[in-house]
């Protein structure tokens, strides 16, 4: 059944104290975690509630190291701050060494880790690693399009694509083309959501999870899914990655046509929501469904809301913003983990991937914890108790 803003609205919503106590219970598992991910990083996501250790390798390790400089913001205990820099050695490391960065996902990796360190501390080194990233993503630009190619080598023909994913590893660009004055940095960005925004938001106001581009003409081709049910269905991640892109896009271009966007694919999202707020991994399921949730995409969106409402006019950011604590409210209640015997992660039924009959996913992290739904989860807890400066 389709969600209504109003019946939204009956639900609770996190307040400054619920959201308070919310995030002194997650600094405090992020504390006792410490020990084993200081010098590792945990696994993109957890089995039967807890992360193995890895090396700095795959996309997913810079939201734990955005999960110590939250930790670190929060509790102002150096023992976080000093964890967190260890970390950012090991990104400048990544960089300098190519390790495992043949692929878009720069702005995940660097923004949490290096980017917040360059902001946070005023450490050099890693506005420098930051800076290598920015140019390593910046080599993805493809003219033919005016996109960012997501994977593969660059130019190959069965990788010429976008992914909706990538709107989160814009603000490093634009953040390289403040701190550096050079604007080409910023231009690629805006051009690669402009090209997105054209092909992957349907008539409907759903997305689509990747859009492939004729490599020839440069013209938008096909959309197909990777990790969404079907190719012609709102993965729920996906829509919250829309939801927050194009929300930091606005915040550095302040593109007022990016307004109208935002509602549309924002207000899709909450329409589709089931009875309990908390999506399923794909908008194809709904109240009673037996599929598994996807807490993250909850998270992701809740922090797009918040952070677009700071440039809405006053009904439109109300209207956001009271959805997002209702969403945040239900994530705290259902989703956020207090025992540390039962998980070490901090927000719990996050769905990494499902295999379906149209995409060619394996089940992984299936009803578990994941790092990226851990970070969006504490940052929007952090928005909510403060006036919090984006590491993105
Ligand atoms: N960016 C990859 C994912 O959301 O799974």
């Amino acid at each position: 059944m389709a969600q209504t803003f109003e019946m939204i609205m009956k639900y609770p919503a996190a307040d400054e104290k619920l959201a308070g106590k919310a995030l002194e219970a997650a600094a405090g598992i992020v504390r006792e975690d410490l020990a084993r991910f200081t010098d590792y990083f945990p696994s993109s996501n957890s089995i039967n509630g807890f992360y193995e250790a890895t090396e700095n390798v795959e996309w997913t390790t810079g939201f734990w190291t955005g999960v110590l400089w939250l930790a670190y913001e929060y509790t102002k205990d150096n023992v976080f701050r000093e964890a967190a820099q260890i970390q950012v050695e090991s990104f400048d490391e990544r960089i300098k060494n190519k390790i495992d960065v043949n692929h878009h996902d720069m702005g995940f990796l660097f923004s949490l880790s290096c980017v917040a360190s360059y902001k946070l501390t005023g450490n050099e080194r890693a506005r420098e690693a930051a800076l290598m990233a920015a140019e390593n993503l910046a080599g993805r630009y493809r003219e033919k399009g005016r996109f960012l190619q997501a994977w593969g080598n660059v130019g190959e023909a069965s990788e010429y694509r976008l992914i909706i994913d990538c709107l989160l590893n814009l603000p490093i660009l634009y953040w390289a083309s403040e701190t550096t004055g050079e604007a080409r940095y910023a231009k690629m960005a805006e051009n690669h959501i402009r090209t997105a925004m054209k092909c992957i938001l349907r008539e409907d106001d759903s997305t689509y999870h990747t859009y492939f581009i004729d490599r020839e003409t440069g013209n938008p081709a096909y959309g197909v899914t990777h990790q969404g049910n079907r190719n012609n269905s709102a993965w729920a991640r996906g829509q919250a990655w829309g939801i927050y892109g194009i929300a930091l896009s606005f915040h550095y271009l302040k593109d007022e046509s990016y307004i109208r966007l935002f509602e549309r694919v924002t207000d899709f999202f909450l329409r589709h929501l089931p009875e309990d707020l908390i999506p399923y991994w794909d908008f194809d399921f709904d109240t009673g469904s037996t599929e598994p949730r996807d807490s993250s995409a909850a998270a992701i969106a809740v922090c797009g809301m918040l952070e677009m409402s700071k440039y809405l006019d006053k009904e439109r950011a109300e209207k956001y913003t009271e959805a997002a604590k209702r969403i945040l409210y239900a994530l705290i209640e259902k989703c956020g983990n207090r025992d540390i015997a039962q998980s070490d992660g901090l927000l719990l039924h996050g769905t990494y991937a499902r295999g379906s009959e149209e995409n060619t996913c394996k089940n992984r992290g299936v009803d578990e914890c994941n790092t990226w739904g851990d970070y969006f989860y504490m940052e929007a807890l952090t928005r909510v108790v403060s006036d919090w400066k984006m590491y993105w």
